[in-house]
């Protein structure tokens, strides 16, 4: 059995922030998200992670997965350290089992760089293997140091390490392989001798190297994939990696991206080809775009299924559905549970909210459409109100197949209004209109002629 360890129990104080470092976020999910989905994607099956400052948000964060926790105990009088971190999963360890050990903080590590790391170190026979890195500016890390047959012998950390080993630009990723019974006995022996006096995770490779065993040393192919985040800054780094990963991704399955730069798409959004977005287009949470859609400038979509064809210019869209060919926006918004068909069209300023609205019925302006169900071929003319508030309770205005609704009206819920029925313009409609007839409900019009003129009101020029 493959186990992962994640360590995630640090402080990241440099994040200046009342959140745990691991909950911070980058392309909209959680750090721990990104390194677990990686851990899972290359088929580890037992996920471990150890928590301790925050450790009950990131628990509540993650009480859907299948993932088990383990405490580390935090405060003055206990030891720390990444290898006091791995002691407290000791007891999940099967002696037969591969340990995998990562790091929180760590968001760009892909499952197909752990699948090969773990894929080196089995077919290698190795009793332990280290992911290591070529890094120009080694300065902060581990240094690997390896013996004449290319085993590594030991890890050296930077504040431990000499002047002379300094200078090795081969560094320790965090991330490791053991065996499972190696990795517990060595545990048993760590020491806090050192400049942090810390139990280090790294001295598991010193003192395994020294009882005979064999330790090998993976390097990665794209050093990126080990950046951790540490600062806002680092976290704004990585954003930015996984924005363009993402942004790759979608080009190279036929997504034109006008400015990749500017478009924010999430790891989970779904985009079909020769669709075109926009610069400063937002794509979030599980949210699937259809073919041949044209996303302008300005529109943020959410949680949102957009179907073949869709136009939309500036809007927000709210966990709703959009049918093919329809065309939102600008400036509209579908708030959760909309739920369009096709050709439908939601245009300026045009709000609805839990509604269903039949194919080809047009909302062209200034318009409120809640709690509603509107058949097809329906007219929903300039700032009509769907009044479905009495102040206490919410009640539903149905309306039927080709009805017409004028301007200004209201139709106050609850509502029905039948097929082919027309409501004038300006009326407020609290009883249901038959099918085919015309419901209007306003004051009758008086013109009163000459009246300017005889209030003197009539300008000579
Ligand atoms: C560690 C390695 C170093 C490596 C570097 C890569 C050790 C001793 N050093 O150093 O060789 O080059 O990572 O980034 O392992 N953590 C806990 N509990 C603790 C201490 C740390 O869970 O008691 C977690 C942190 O939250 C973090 C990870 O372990 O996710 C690494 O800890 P950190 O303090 O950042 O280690 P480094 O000093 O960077
Ligand atoms: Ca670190």
């Amino acid at each position: 059995m493959d186990i992962a360890i994640v360590l995630a129990a640090g402080e990241g104080t440099r994040m200046r922030s009342k959140r745990p470092k691991v909950l911070h976020r980058i392309c909209g999910m959680t750090l721990l998200d990104y390194v677990l989905d990686a851990s899972i994607g290359a088929k580890i099956e037992k996920n471990i992670v150890i928590t301790g400052h925050g450790g009950e948000k990131v628990k509540k964060h993650f009480k859907d997965k299948p993932i088990i926790f383990k405490d580390q105990p935090i405060g003055e009088d206990v030891p720390y350290g990444t290898g006091f971190a791995v002691m407290q999963a000791e007891d999940m360890i099967e002696d037969d089992s591969t340990v995998v050990i990562l790091c929180g903080d760590t968001p760009l590590i892909t499952a197909d760089t752990l699948k090969k790391f773990v894929a080196y170190h089995k077919e290698g026979q190795y009793h332990g293997t280290v992911l290591t890195a070529l890094l120009d500016e080694p300065a902060g890390y581990g240094r690997i140091k390896r013996d004449k047959k290319g085993n590594i012998s030991k890890i050296v950390e930077d504040k431990d390490a000499s002047e002379e080993e300094k200078e090795i630009n081969e560094i320790n990723s965090g991330i490791f392989c053991f065996n499972g019974r190696l990795l517990k006995g060595a545990l048993k022996k760590l020491d806090d001798n050192n400049a942090q006096n810390e139990l280090y995770i790294t001295d598991v490779v010193e003192i395994l190297n020294r009882e005979g065993y064999k330790i090998g040393g993976y390097i990665i192919e794209d050093s990126i994939e080990i950046y951790g985040v540490n600062s806002r800054n680092q976290l704004a780094f990585c954003e930015k990696v996984m924005r363009e990963r993402i942004n790759k991704a979608h080009m190279e399955k036929g997504v034109t991206l006008i400015d990749p730069s500017a478009t924010y798409i999430e790891p989970k959004v779904i985009i079909g080809a020769d669709t075109t977005i926009y610069p400063g287009v937002v794509l979030e949470g599980n949210t699937s775009i259809g073919r041949d859609c044209v996303i302008r400038t300005g529109t943020r979509i959410v949680d949102s299924k957009i179907e073949d064809g869709v136009v939309v210019e500036s809007s927000l869209i709210e966990a709703s559905k959009v049918g093919q060919g329809s065309n939102i926006g600008p400036n509209a918004h579908l708030r959760p549970d909309s739920r369009l068909g096709k050709n439908v069209k939601i245009g300026n300023f045009v709000e609805v909210k839990n509604a269903t609205i039949g194919d080809n019925t047009k909302a062209g302006h200034l318009a409120y459409v809640g709690d509603a169900i509107v058949g097809r071929n329906v007219n929903i003319g300039c700032g009509v109100i769907f009044a479905n508030y009495d102040g206490v309770n919410k009640h539903v205005v149905t309306v039927g197949d080709n009805a017409f609704v004028g301007s200004n009206s209201n139709l106050v819920a609850p509502l029905k209004v039948n097929d082919y029925a027309y409501i004038a313009a300006g009326s407020t409609i609290t009883k249901e209109v038959e099918k085919g007839a015309l419901a209007i409900e306003r004051g009758t019009q008086v013109n009163k002629e000459g009246w300017v003129e005889k209030r003197g009101l009539k300008k000579n020029n």
